[in-house]
């Protein structure tokens, strides 16, 4: 066993930490007022290699493996955790989705483009009434020889308006259940695909979340992704991956509350010494570290199973279940430690505590993470 990061993770640390704090430091507080997509910074990330960070160079992206990808991730959710999002789902759902299950055709098509950050990802399952019960697709895609029709609505689609390529999952023989669901390329513009509004959240406000409407989508047969049915295995074994990637935002979201914590209580007097001199709040510190910690090396493991080859279906769950609790309750207390400053948008704590909760929802709500988690230890 071995807790040491190589020097090539301590180098990419070092990048996404530089910038973080360079780069998306800087407008991260109106960028969440305004709810405004960082599409420079998206460009940046690409260049940087953030975009397609596990994606074979041969297809245009960095090499790395998994810790690298989590590693990456904690340091931009420190910062931006909407930021974070983009790249999250482009690594773990859509580029991974592709080089994992895609075609050598739809590989170099895509991939390549995603993967440099000159396209961005977007993955839509969720629908009005299929969140949770993924199984349950009411967007249908007919059957039509050379091609597929596409009728239907998508929820809470993470890079909604602004992405390039859509994974679409859609049912294409109910009477198969899951194995009669499929996954389509689907690119912007295609005729009868129309993006609704964007929605106004809570948190991850500089992200572009938006319903999507499919009217008669038309969709070369080319554009399906794996063999006939397997749509579903296909959303469950990206989501596997994905849900590694949301467990290390939530523990970037913690932990850039922590940093922030440790500093004010360090500089902010009250009763004649610093706040930190107090238990009160000293021992809050000691509990967000033990707590980060901890999710840091759950976060870890996960991404060590991906990385050897190992089943992650478990690991990636509970990772996820444990850091995103982790984040809602010590942005709690970050805001608590700040008081008063706590409560204003200039300290950042607010925007942390409000990003915190989405990690406890998307790619499968904590519950969803028992179910997993609850079903492979039954199974065994
Ligand atoms: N890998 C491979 N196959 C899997 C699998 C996995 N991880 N998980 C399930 N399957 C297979 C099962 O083996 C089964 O196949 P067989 O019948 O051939 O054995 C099939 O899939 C159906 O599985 P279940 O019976 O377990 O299905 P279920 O209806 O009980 O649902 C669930 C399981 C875990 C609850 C699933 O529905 C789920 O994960 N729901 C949450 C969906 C989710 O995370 N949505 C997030 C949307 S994406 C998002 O948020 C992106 C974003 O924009 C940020």
């Amino acid at each position: 066993m071995n807790f040491s990061l190589t020097e090539e993770h301590l180098m990419i640390q070092e990048a996404a930490r530089d910038f973080a704090q360079t780069a998306l430091l800087p407008g991260v507080i109106e960028r969440d007022h305004k709810q405004e997509f960082p599409d420079e910074l998206v460009k940046k990330m690409g260049a940087l290699g953030f975009m397609g960070i596990m994606v074979d160079p041969k297809y245009g992206g960095s090499g790395m493996d998994a810790i690298s990808y989590v590693i990456v991730m904690e340091e931009l959710s420190k910062i931006d955790a909407s930021a974070s999002v983009i790249v999250s789902v482009n690594n773990s759902l859509v580029c991974y989705g592709l080089e994992a299950f895609g075609n050598e055709a739809q590989k170099q098509k895509y991939l390549t483009k995603l993967a440099t950050g000159e396209f961005v990802g977007a993955f839509c399952l969720s629908e009005p009434e299929a969140g949770s019960d993924a199984t349950s697709q009411a967007t249908t895609a007919e059957d039509k020889g050379d091609h597929y029709v596409i009728n239907g609505t998508k929820n809470w689609i993470t890079s909604g308006g602004r992405a390039d390529v859509y994974l679409v999952i859609a049912q294409t023989d109910r009477a198969k259940g899951h194995r009669g669901i499929n996954a389509f390329i689907v690119e912007k513009g295609t005729a009868g695909f129309h993006i609704g509004p964007k929605e106004d959240k809570l948190g991850i406000r500089g992200s572009d979340t938006h319903t999507l409407q499919f009217n008669d989508v038309i969709v070369p047969k080319e554009n399906r992704i794996g063999a006939d049915g397997f749509g579903f295995k296909f959303a469950m074994k990206t989501l596997s991956g994905g849900r590694i990637g949301i467990a290390a935002q939530a523990l970037g979201i913690a932990a850039g509350a922590y940093e922030l914590s440790l500093k004010y209580a360090k500089e902010r007097k009250a009763f004649g010494t610093e706040i930190c001199n107090h238990q009160a709040i000293a021992f809050k510190l000691a509990d967000m570290y033990t707590d980060i910690s901890a999710a840091r090396m759950m976060v870890m493991k996960a991404a060590w199973d991906k990385d050897q080859g190992n089943n992650y279906d478990m690991s990636s769950a509970m990772a996820k279940l444990y850091a995103s609790k982790v984040a809602m309750e010590h942005t709690v207390e970050a805001v608590q430690i700040h008081g008063g400053n706590g409560f204003v948008k200039d300290y950042h704590v607010e925007r942390l505590m409000r990003d915190a909760k989405i990690t406890q929802i998307y790619e499968g709500t904590s519950e969803i993470q028992k179910i997993v988690i609850s079903r492979g230890l039954i199974k065994g």
